[in-house]
């Protein structure tokens, strides 16, 4: 054995030589693993040994590039160079695969001459979601192995291929038992000797580009296809365009330069830095600086969920997905019955459903009319009507039939959690899981900690949040939390702007072309404009009480702030415009023409402020957790980070600050910046110190 470095040793297995990096967590690409390899391969090709194999210890292959090392100065042996080194030896090298092999991974396991897997590996191009393209000659190789189509798919979607579609798309050339991948990966090279196989270069295989050539609808049929999926997004189309000048370029190297010049400009641009940032928020949400790692957990075999109604039904989906059996507890037979015959009809719908998989996942879930069905359950989670006296009352209940330890949780979206678990013996138990709607679909969780939530509660909800899929965000007890508290805000906003002239479609668009899935008013029309609306007490003061006093509803009764034909096609409403100009004229008001730009600041600054005060409060450990509530529960667009980041990307808290103070002047205290935000900007700094 050989120590080429701290993260790579070169070994022998007879005639075969290892080159073995061991750089934890995920053997990222840093200065020190492409050293690693550099040396390591030039040692292994200059050695006796016939064949070399690449292989990682620990978790997984290489999953990329080191990101950590973007934007600052590259140090170390360059990529290329370590591929060159790798694709010209003399002697076969297989890539030896295991976990992930991901974007750079990846690309240095195609300028292997061949490569094995375990049947768990995956493989893939993730770049995309970094706002990226490989660019280690990823978007030039993958067509010529996978083939046009299969290359496009996989690069702008960044997904995982698992090994056995690897093997079939000819990325993988035999899989190896698992456990057993440093025998199989030598066993392997050793018959490629045996055998005096080729060396293959992925680079000099031009068939499959050849079948595409001449075939510019390739292209436009893809982008047509997926123009949704990509609005806003500038990273597929450059993995695109990628893939067009592997097909229409005349050489290797000329298509490697068009991806070089793409791949630069993505990285030095706006998008990718807020979508790498994004990748590392996301993780960081997930460490709570009082909470330890090892703060050991309370064990969830079974849970509990009062309510069967979409909410309900949403949450017990997420557990019953992951093995976790479910008692569903509703007032009345019907509604149980409803609410399971919804929950399997979503299964049924899903994409891909086995219909044994659905059986498995509906025989977890047990329905029941009786709140002491939950006695024996580990967690229970209430998705009652969102009202304090209904809740209060739900806990006291519970607090007489749940075991000892188990921790009972709020659904609420607004109400004090505190105040919730004052009615129980057990306030330390009590804790706030707000899932977003749809909750087998919505990736976000806000947690939140009560004042006296115990630690493990905590500990325990946010791997449990892991386990089912979600992204946890803690928050604490202040009304709306984090994301509906910063909501609000814009909410205001929207409805006054249509009170001075904007219409809701301006406001919509604006916020749409932002990156928005949809503006506020689109979205209440999806919802329901009646939800929490009581006819009996409405009395015309509102613009949507005049609506569902017309039964202008929603898109469910084909009307609300905007008209809708058969199809659901949103269109501006005659109707609404009337609505809305008579309340301007009655309150003696001129309406005024509103600018894109004045819409979008009023109803984003206000929210970036309002985040600023969660921060204050310590109701949100840090900026970027903000980010990504934002991201994850509200659709706000990640190529532009969440709130705080976007706040630092176009000027900082002087910038927002100095809008805040022009909109008081003029508007009055809706506007009113909050204290720290007033102090960020006079000591010259930035949203991103709110992370420390
Ligand atoms: N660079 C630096 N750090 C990385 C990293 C990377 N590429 N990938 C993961 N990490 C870090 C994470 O930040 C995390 O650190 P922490 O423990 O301090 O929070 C740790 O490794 C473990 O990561 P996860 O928590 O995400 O672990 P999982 O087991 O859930 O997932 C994974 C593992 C699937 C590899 C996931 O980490 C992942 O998707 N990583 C990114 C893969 C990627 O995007 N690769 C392409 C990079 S860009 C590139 O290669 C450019 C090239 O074309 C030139």
């Amino acid at each position: 054995m050989t120590e080429i470095n701290s993260v790579t040793r070169l070994e022998r297995d007879g005639d075969v030589a290892l080159v073995i990096l061991n750089s934890p967590p995920v053997n990222a690409l840093s200065a020190n693993v492409r050293d690693g390899l550099s040396e390591g391969f030039k040692q292994a090709i200059a050695s006796d040994a016939k064949a070399i194999v690449l292989i990682c210890d620990g978790r997984t292959f290489i999953a990329g590039a080191d990101i950590t090392e973007f934007g600052g100065a590259m140090k170390g042996a360059s990529l290329p160079e370590v591929q060159a080194t790798m694709e010209n030896s003399p002697k076969p090298v297989v890539a030896a695969i295991h976990g992930t092999a991901l974007g750079g991974g990846l690309e240095v396991a195609l300028c292997a001459h061949y490569r094995v897997a375990v049947p768990t590996a995956r493989l893939g191009l993730p770049e995309v979601n970094l706002g990226l393209l490989p660019g280690a000659g990823g978007t030039q190789r993958l067509p010529r192995i996978a083939g046009v189509e299969k290359a496009l798919e996989m690069m702008t979607s960044g997904r995982h291929a698992p090994a056995k579609e690897a093997l079939a798309m000819g990325l993988v050339d035999e899989i190896v038992e698992e456990g057993k991948l440093r025998e199989g990966a030598v066993g392997f090279a050793r018959k490629l000797v045996a055998e005096g196989k080729p060396l293959v270069k992925v680079r000099d295989n031009n068939a499959k580009l050849e079948a595409a050539k001449g075939h510019p609808e390739i292209f436009a049929d893809f982008r047509k296809a997926n123009a949704r999926k990509f609005r806003g997004f500038l990273a597929p189309e450059y993995n695109i365009r990628c893939v067009e000048a592997a097909v229409n370029s005349a050489s290797f190297d000329e298509g490697l330069a068009v991806e070089r010049k793409l791949f630069m400009e993505l990285m030095t641009g706006p998008q990718s830095a807020a979508q790498r940032y994004y990748f590392f928020a996301e993780r960081t949400a997930a460490k709570i600086p009082d909470v330890p790692d090892d703060t050991p957990l309370r064990e969830i075999k079974k849970v509990g969920v009062l309510g069967a109604g979409t909410m309900g039904g949403g949450i017990s989906m997420n557990f019953a997905n992951v093995g976790i059996p479910v008692t569903i507890v509703e007032v009345k037979q019907d509604a149980l019955e409803r609410g399971l015959t919804t929950i399997r009809k979503n299964y049924e719908r899903s994409r891909g459903a086995k219909p044994e998989e659905t059986e498995a996942r509906m025989s977890r879930l047990t329905g029941s009319l009786e709140l002491e069905a939950l006695a024996d359950c580990d967690l229970i989670i209430e998705a009652v009507f969102e009202r304090m006296d209904i809740k209060k009352d739900v806990f006291t209940r519970l607090d007489k039939i749940a075991k000892p330890g188990a921790i009972l949780a709020s659904n609420t979206s607004y109400l004090n959690v505190d105040e919730i678990a004052s009615v129980t013996s057990r306030p330390q138990d009590v804790i706030g899981l707000h899932f977003f709607s749809p909750a087998n679909v919505m990736k976000l969780l806000e947690i939140i900690r009560g004042e006296k939530t115990a630690k493990d509660v905590i500990a325990t909800s946010m791997k449990l949040a892991k386990q089912i899929g979600k992204i946890a965000v803690l928050a604490g007890v202040c009304p709306g939390f984090i994301g509906n508290r910063m909501l609000s805000q814009r909410q205001r906003e929207a409805n006054k702007l249509v009170l001075e002239g904007a219409m809701p479609w301006d406001i919509d668009r604006v916020l749409y072309d932002f990156g928005f899935p949809m503006g506020p008013f689109a979205m209440s029309d999806l919802a329901g404009l009646d939800i929490g609306w009581v006819k009996e007490n409405s009395k015309g003061e509102t613009l949507r009480d005049v609506l569902c006093e017309m039964d202008r509803r929603g898109q469910k009764t084909g009307a609300g702030f905007y008209d809708y034909d058969e199809n659901r096609t949103a269109k501006p409403s005659p109707v609404t415009e009337k609505i809305i100009n008579d309340f301007i004229a009655k309150s003696g008001r001129n309406p005024r023409k509103i600018s894109d730009e004045e819409i979008l600041e009023r109803c984003i600054f206000p929210m970036i402020n309002e985040g600023v005060k969660i921060l204050e409060e310590g109701k949100a450990i840090r900026a970027s957790d903000i980010d990504v509530v934002w991201v994850n529960g509200y659709g706000w667009p990640v190529y532009r980070g969440g709130p705080m980041f976007y706040g630092d990307q176009i000027g900082g808290p002087a910038k927002v600050l100095a809008k805040m103070q022009e909109f008081q002047g003029a508007m009055g205290d809706d506007f009113k910046p909050s204290a720290r935000l007033e102090k960020l900007a006079a000591d010259g700094g930035k949203f991103a110190d709110l992370n420390k």
